[in-house]
């Protein structure tokens, strides 16, 4: 647990690759996993790589990795914009919370451009692509001064 990373995906992250391949790229969630698992590796670090279009199961995961992980990497898709109880799942956190989006929401439609998650985020990455999963495993592996 001490070495392991949670990264969770919220609603239609399973369609990575095929939804709206020109703002989310061609590249599948299985592609990201593994690009993060082989990264984090390097660092001695696990990846426990979840998925899911429901946000009681994304709260549940987050209440078992909220203590004693590594450190938690979420994409809450949609939910970013529209759930307090992620967000107060989140706070509920003792570990380093980094939220991550492959699109720049910011350059997008005005109602994406609030985040509830960002409350309680470490830090944000917004627009690097599904790159922005490897850099924020990157960023927990420094924070425990791991190399
Ligand atoms: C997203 C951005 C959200 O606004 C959107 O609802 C998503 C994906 C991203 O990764 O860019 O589902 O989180």
């Amino acid at each position: 647990m001490r070495d392991t990373i949670l990264i969770l995906n919220g609603p239609n992250l399973n369609l990575l690759g095929q939804r709206e391949p020109h703002i989310y790229g061609h590249e599948t969630l299985a592609d990201v996993e593994a690009r993060c698992r082989t990264l984090a590796a390097t660092f001695g670090l696990a990846i426990d790589f979840h998925q899911s279009n429901a946000e009681h199961q994304l709260i549940d995961w987050i209440h078992a990795y909220r203590v004693g992980s590594a450190g938690i990497v979420i994409n809450p898709g949609a939910y970013t914009h529209t759930s307090i109880a992620i967000l107060d799942a989140l706070n509920a956190c003792e570990v380093p919370i980094i939220e991550c989006h492959i699109s720049n929401v910011h350059r997008r439609e005005a109602f994406r451009h609030h985040s509830y998650v960002s409350l309680a985020a470490t830090a944000v990455m917004a627009g690097f692509g599904t790159q922005g999963y490897e850099l924020a495993v990157r960023h927990i592996a420094h924070l425990r001064g791991a190399r």
